[in-house]
């Protein structure tokens, strides 16, 4: 079933069954399922038609070229992502943020005063969490949070269109953290900014990290239907 969209699960239950994966297992996506899931995702709306997402899809050696680009980034210098991180959460926001990092943390048994490991479990995010493949995403630096919903939409439609095929993903802003060195290694022209990255393959259960669940406020919390 991996790779036949016509045989595929239904929209609600791939909507409901999607989360993020941190642990892959080595094994490549065959090509043709991923131009499928990247295929099918340029069907995408976005505001006057205009697809802003740039995207580069990595294997192989590749994927280690970009990694490496990013350890040492990470090693020797500090966060510089092309698009300012949000400067604070406030509530109800932080609520489920923290909620959400206890949640990683507690299913890949690294306590709350464990410096160390947390500063690895960071770091693996850098690693793309071992995943075969990263999608690195980005757009023309003269748009503004409106091409950002644009890619919103794409991103998503990525996310559940890989869940589709079987593919697990990680939609991973830290990606984004070392953009020069990420540009140098796919050869990514200075006018695109780089917003996100995405870490595919296939879930390996082993991985502790992927026993993380994180829960979703009541629909009231977030939608009134009025009149
Ligand atoms: C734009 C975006 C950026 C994200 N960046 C990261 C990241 O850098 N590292 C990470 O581990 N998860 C990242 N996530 C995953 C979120 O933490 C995750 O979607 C959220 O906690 C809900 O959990 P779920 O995806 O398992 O449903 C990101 C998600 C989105 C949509």
């Amino acid at each position: 079933m991996r790779d036949s969209i016509e045989a595929g699960p239904s929209f609600f239950s791939v909507l409901g069954s999607r989360r993020s994966v941190r642990g892959f297992l080595p094994e490549e996506v065959p090509a043709a399922t991923l131009e499928s899931i990247f295929g099918a995702a340029q069907q995408a709306p976005s505001w006057c038609n205009i697809q802003p997402w740039r995207v580069w899809v990595t294997r192989g050696a590749m994927t280690r070229a970009v990694v490496d680009a990013m350890l040492h980034a990470a090693d020797t210098e500090g966060p510089v992502p092309d698009f300012a991180w949000p400067p604070e959460y406030p509530e109800p926001y932080l609520q489920h943020r923290r909620e959400c990092g206890g949640a990683l943390y507690a299913a890949m048994g690294v306590a709350r005063d464990d410096k160390a490991g947390r500063h690895e479990a960071w770091m693996r995010n850098f690693r793309a969490f071992d995943a075969p493949h990263i999608a690195m995403v980005a757009i023309d630096r003269r748009f503004n949070h409106y091409a950002m919903l644009d890619l919103g939409c794409w991103l998503q439609s990525v996310l559940l269109g890989a869940l589709t095929l079987g593919v697990s993903t990680c939609a991973e802003a830290s990606l984004a953290t070392f953009p020069g060195a990420v540009r140098g290694v796919l050869g990514i022209p200075d006018e695109l900014g780089l917003v996100v990255g995405i870490a595919m393959g296939y879930e390996d259960p082993a991985v502790e990290a992927n026993g993380c669940r994180t829960t979703r406020a009541p629909l009231a919390a977030n939608v009134r239907f009025v009149g």
